[in-house]
């Protein structure tokens, strides 16, 4: 078993990230053969702004890292390190079908919001084959949205292997429905386009007024409340765990505990249960040099074994 995802340095990491993506990755990762990777290169297709793609690359690994990744454990590099991954690229886009990229929902999504679709975009799933298919890997922990883009490498790498015989990898996906789905500021899912995230490294103060953003009825302190009026329950709930939600809940209920009591409850554990990793990022982003450090070991490590793949598959294709 080998382990291998991507993470899109689109946006800031947020809670809703933590929670659906960031914590069950490492968890899963554990004793595994694991390789993660930020995916500057995919980034391309959407953003074209450098100074923003080079910050965010660095928020992202200061992320992870400050939230547990151990680069001594799993192999973590930033995709543009390797340009390997570049290569094959090139190769696999030649055995890949005009009609499999043609299906594809987040091309088809983007062209029909009348979105700009450049070459990028619509050849986005087979550079995300040689992601996966350069690192032989076996599993792919995804979000839903990726299942058709595993789809995709695994018939890429069936077309491959039927002209050269066993060369590639069928990756599976895993698509884990349980994780737990924190509500955003206004209710819905935590995510990025609907502009209702909570940063997990915002400062104190951004988070506290996100949070005291968060609207509630106008219930007299006294009178009991409905805990799940609001999200604000919720979240307490995910961020503080079942026993001290309980006594919350009995407080709501019971009336003399007011919404801005519970605001106060959820910034204050969302401080405090990320006051190590916080320091942790922190002094990553503080000190750029050691990111850059990890980056090149990160690189050394996934070149060397991108290499052997990539020496394979040239033969297989008869350019070596
Ligand atoms: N497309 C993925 C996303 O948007 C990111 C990604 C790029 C990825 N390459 C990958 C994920 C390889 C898993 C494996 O989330």
């Amino acid at each position: 078993m080998r382990i291998l995802t991507g993470v899109k340095p689109t946006g800031r990491p947020h809670l809703g990230n933590y929670f659906g993506s960031i914590k069950p990755s490492l968890e899963l990762s554990k004793g595994r053969e694991s390789f993660l990777f930020i995916a500057d290169l995919h980034a391309l297709t959407t953003l074209k702004d450098g100074v923003v793609l080079r910050e965010m690359v660095y928020d992202v690994a200061a992320t992870w890292l400050a939230l547990g990744l151990n680069p001594d454990e799993i192999v973590f590099y930033r995709q543009s390190d390797v340009p390997e991954i570049s290569e094959l690229n090139w190769i696999l886009s030649c055995y890949t079908a005009q009609g499999l990229l043609e299906r594809a929902h987040a091309y088809k999504a983007a062209r029909d919001a009348g979105q700009e679709v450049n070459a990028g975009l619509y050849t986005y799933p087979v550079l995300m084959s040689a992601d996966i298919l350069m690192f032989r890997s076996t599993h792919v922990p995804v979000g839903q949205d990726q299942r058709q883009h595993l789809e995709i490498a695994r018939d890429i790498a069936q077309r491959f292997n039927h002209y050269h015989g066993e060369v590639l990898v069928l990756p599976d996906p895993i698509i884990n429905d349980n994780v737990a789905v924190i509500p955003g500021l206004d209710g819905r899912k935590m995510s990025k386009s609907y502009d209702n995230t909570i940063p997990i490294f915002d400062s104190a103060k951004a988070i506290k007024e996100k949070v005291f953003s968060i609207v509630t009825d106008s219930t007299p302190l006294e009178e009991p409340k409905n805990p799940d009026a609001n999200v604000l329950f919720k979240m307490y709930q995910l961020l503080a765990g079942e026993s001290d939600a309980a006594d919350v809940r009995a407080k709501l209920e019971a009336g003399g505990y007011g919404w801005g009591h519970l605001k106060k409850a959820v910034h204050g554990v969302i401080m405090d249960g990320f006051a190590d990793a916080r320091a942790r990022y922190d002094h990553l982003m503080a000190n750029r040099g050691e990111l850059d450090a990890i980056f090149a070991q990160g690189a050394v490590k996934a070149r060397a074994e991108a290499a052997r793949t990539l020496d394979d598959v040239k033969r297989a294709v008869g350019l070596l």
